[in-house]
């Protein structure tokens, strides 16, 4: 063979292969088109659903500011059997475990969260729980009261900047032992009712303030004129700033599990206070999207 003959040869071979090269790559890539996630991993693609895949719902629920991969299925249940509720309270309402009925699917308090320990209808104290505390002056307390010193702390940061305001606040019911809140609650039954004491009073076990991390401020009755005084006034707009967040607000009644009450506040430090603040969400929301592992 000549040598112009074989140099030919050699360029058709390279041809050949370059293009073998190219259809074969495209085959794959065409092929892995089909299913992208086979490119990603191995999991079947049940586990990556492309997003034409994926149920509308879901991808309305993905969007959500405070949604968890963890509480996708119940999400998905939840927005099926209330079709009325939008995407944004469905992630709200199973973030704070409203799917269950109150008082079901409870859990221990965890007491390693320490000034962030979460206590509602779903997450209890043991009935020998007795938190550090201290002793609150009178100048700050109705006589013989106790609190956790840190929290007491910046409640009198807190009065005593009301006052300079021409604000008097003063705590009248701080901690609260188990035996105390059992002795409270029965007398709330005995005059209105199991149903309607459980909208306004903690069963046993269940009330924050039992951490003594909680203080009804003036007033701790149904006492309506309280959301209306200059007193609420002035700790809607300040109290974050001592690290105290109102625990039940007005119209989160379906979150929380308690009716509105202003004069409740329980600390949680500044900046946790400050976001709650901020961002108008409750206690129980913020635990599930922040703290709960
Ligand atoms: N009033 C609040 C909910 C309590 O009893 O702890
Ligand atoms: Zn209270």
């Amino acid at each position: 063979m000549s040598r112009r003959k074989r140099k030919k040869l050699i360029f058709i071979i390279v041809i050949l292969l370059t293009l073998s090269v190219i259809c074969f790559t495209s085959v794959i890539y065409l092929n892995n088109r089909k299913d992208p996630n086979a490119f990603m991993n191995n999991n079947p693609s049940k586990d990556n659903p492309s997003s034409s895949d994926v149920d509308p719902v879901e991808l309305s629920l993905r969007k959500e500011t405070y949604f968890l991969e963890r509480n996708l299925s119940r999400y998905l249940r939840y927005a099926k059997e209330n079709p009325s509720k939008d995407m944004e309270e469905v992630v709200r309402c199973v973030n704070a475990n409203i799917d269950s009925e109150f008082y079901t699917n409870v859990v221990d308090t965890n007491l390693d969260d320490g000034l962030l320990v979460l206590v509602n209808k779903y997450h209890k104290l043991a009935s020998d729980y007795e938190p550090d505390l201290v002793k609150m002056d009178t100048k700050y307390s109705y006589d013989n009261k106790y609190m956790n010193a840190v929290a007491y702390e910046h409640l009198k940061d807190m009065i005593d900047a009301a006052l300079l305001d021409g604000i008097k606040l003063y705590n009248i019911s701080s901690y609260r032992s188990y035996q105390t809140q059992t002795d409270l609650y029965n007398r709330y039954v005995n005059k209105d009712g199991k149903e309607a004491a459980d909208t306004y009073s903690a069963r046993a076990g269940y009330s924050e303030h039992q951490t003594g991390l909680a203080t009804d401020l003036n007033t701790a009755d149904e006492n309506k004129h309280f959301e209306n005084s200059p007193e609420y006034a002035w700790l809607s707009k300040n109290a974050y700033k001592y690290g105290f967040i109102e625990r039940y607000p007005k119209d989160k009644e379906y979150i929380t599990g308690y009716i509105f009450e202003p004069w409740h506040y329980r600390y949680v430090g500044e900046t946790v206070a400050k976001y709650i603040y901020d961002h108008q969400i409750t206690f129980d929301e913020y635990y599930a999207y922040f703290i709960e592992k």
